[in-house]
């Protein structure tokens, strides 16, 4: 899709759809709804005065109406969209909204659309349209790209319903304010490409996708970026003594990929300056090995691989966003199969740090393969790490798919992902991994198992299996098992992959830019 932000007046712009939002100013559970528009623009408000004053639209979040032929302005159709309570307003609402937008259109064939930037028409707009006018812009364009992909490369119908371009039209701004948004404006189109490659990554079925051809993919993407990649297979991984990747691996006709993905700022940091490691899990199919999965929803586990497709993602970003950190990407693919040569429940093996597992299950591969990735990433110079996996079936039952999992062993490189969330608008619930749940993996003949003793608090015993590879390395886990694949559709995203965490990594990565 073209994106473009443009300023000037809405009311001239010839479009097929102009968009418009709007929000609920009422208060309280039994007060009727007071649907507001967040525009300063008399024409607009003019021509949806009849429809909000009908009552039938209430300004909901993702809620739509849509008018023809709209008095006074050069757009063809004006499509009220609302963003839902005028307390509940948010950035994120806003990302929501022009995704919303975008998914009225496809539909309908509309091709080329626009949007109202929304600007401080109530006191509640100018909440955020004036504390960040950037950051909105940012929002918007963010939002609309990620609305506009459908994962439909598998189906021979539903073709060719692409919105091709979509302008963003806000009011005339200062020199200063009016650069500040479109540099901002460009970062959301930029991070928005990257999140929805990954989402292309983790749609791929597990015939398409091996842990080869990520490894391709991954290459491709560095090359075109600018960014060293190295792929290396079951050769690097006995070189390296990487037992337990190998382990998970080995089971597989599909050989394994290690991914490595290296971004240089373009002046070298001083020395002792922060080397951040992105470290993904990239299991390209997961059947549970030797213990074995059940049918039911198997199918689901070609998304195992959703961890890698975030960090490849986020070096993608990262590449054209240029901070000034240097970065490198670690991804750990493999397919987890039962077989004549798979690691068994029972097997020790060591791994690359020297730490000695105990394997129980060998459905818990995820924490095997990023044991080796994280220590790689020490010796690879990283001083901070981060590692993103859809890691536990207990981490989705703990927050259900609102929420994704976040783990650390350090308070301060927590701080700082947390404080991404707030441009990200991603959505992430701490859990503990503290000491006292060390316990939890302990192994009575190795130094720690791959599993919990008992089923209670799983997603802490993943992470404190991984924590014992961080070691004293400052670490954030995402355990993004429940949030990779959108079991439905919203209004403002298809089903299917869902490209969480590349936004908040990104982010993440940008507040150590020197
Ligand atoms: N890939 C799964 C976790 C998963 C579950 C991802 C649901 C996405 C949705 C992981 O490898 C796994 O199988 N974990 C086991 C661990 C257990 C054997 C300790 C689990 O959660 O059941
Ligand atoms: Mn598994
Ligand atoms: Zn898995």
């Amino acid at each position: 899709m073209d994106t473009k932000l443009l300023f000037g007046d809405a009311t001239a712009f010839a479009t097929p759809m102009l968009a418009v939002f709007a929000i609920d100013l009422a208060e309280g559970k039994q007060a009727e709804p007071q649907p507001a528009l967040l525009t300063a623009n008399s024409t607009i408000a003019a021509a949806a005065l009849a429809l909000l004053e009908s009552g039938e639209f209430k300004a909901g979040l993702g809620e739509t109406a849509l008018l023809h032929a709209p008095a006074g302005l050069n757009a063809e159709r004006l499509l009220l969209v609302g963003l839902g309570k005028a307390k509940d307003l948010s950035l994120d609402r806003v990302r929501k909204g022009a995704g919303t937008a975008v998914r009225a259109a496809k539909p309908r064939s509309v091709r080329d659309m626009a949007i109202a930037f929304p600007d401080a028409a109530t006191s509640v707009a100018s909440q955020i349209a004036t504390r960040s006018a950037a950051l909105t812009a940012r929002a918007l364009v963010e939002g609309a790209e990620i609305a506009e992909v459908d994962y439909d490369t598998y189906r021979s119908d539903r073709k060719d319903r692409e919105v091709h371009s979509l302008t963003l039209i806000a009011a005339e701004a200062s020199d200063a304010t009016a650069r500040e948004m479109q540099r901002s404006f460009d970062e959301g189109v930029i991070v928005a490409a990257a999140q929805n490659f990954t989402r292309s990554l983790v749609n791929e079925p597990g015939n398409v996708l091996t842990p080869t051809v990520l490894g391709a993919r991954a290459k491709a993407m560095c090359d075109e970026a600018g960014l060293m990649c190295e792929v290396y297979s079951s050769d690097k991984l006995q070189e390296l003594k990487m037992e337990a990747f190998w382990a998970v691996a080995k089971g597989s006709a599909e050989p394994p990929a290690l991914i490595v993905m290296t971004y240089e700022p373009d002046t070298a940091p001083p020395a002792g300056a922060p080397v951040l490691g992105l470290v993904g899990k990239g299991i390209t199919f997961d059947t549970g090995g030797i213990s074995i999965k059940p049918a039911d929803g198997m199918e689901k586990m070609k998304y195992d691989m959703a961890g890698a497709a975030a960090m490849i993602g986020a070096m993608h970003a990262i590449a054209r966003l240029k901070p000034a950190v240097k970065v490198i990407g670690v991804v750990c693919s493999a397919e987890n199969m039962p077989d004549g040569r798979a690691y068994k429940p029972g097997d020790i093996v060591t791994a690359m740090a020297g730490t000695t597992i105990e394997i129980v299950n060998t459905d818990a591969e995820g924490r095997l393969v990023l044991a080796d990735g994280l220590h790689y990433a020490k010796t690879l110079g990283c001083t901070h790490l981060i590692d993103a996996a859809t890691l536990t079936g207990a981490c989705v039952v703990a927050l259900g798919m609102i929420n994704a999992g976040l783990f650390s062993n350090d308070e301060a490189t927590c701080a700082k992902f947390v404080n991404a969330l707030e441009t990200s608008g991603e959505k992430y619930w701490r859990l503990p991994a503290t000491d006292d749940y060390r316990d939890h993996i302990k192994s009575e003949i190795a130094d720690i198992m791959n599993t919990g003793k008992n089923r209670y608090g799983g997603a802490t015993s993943a992470a404190m299996f991984l924590k014992e590879f961080a070691g004293d390395t400052p670490w954030v886990h995402l355990d993004i098992a429940g949030c990779a694949w959108n079991e439905e559709k919203k209004p403002w995203i298809a089903y299917g992959p869902s490209g969480i965490a590349v936004r908040s990594i990104v982010e993440w990565v940008r507040s150590y830019s020197a």
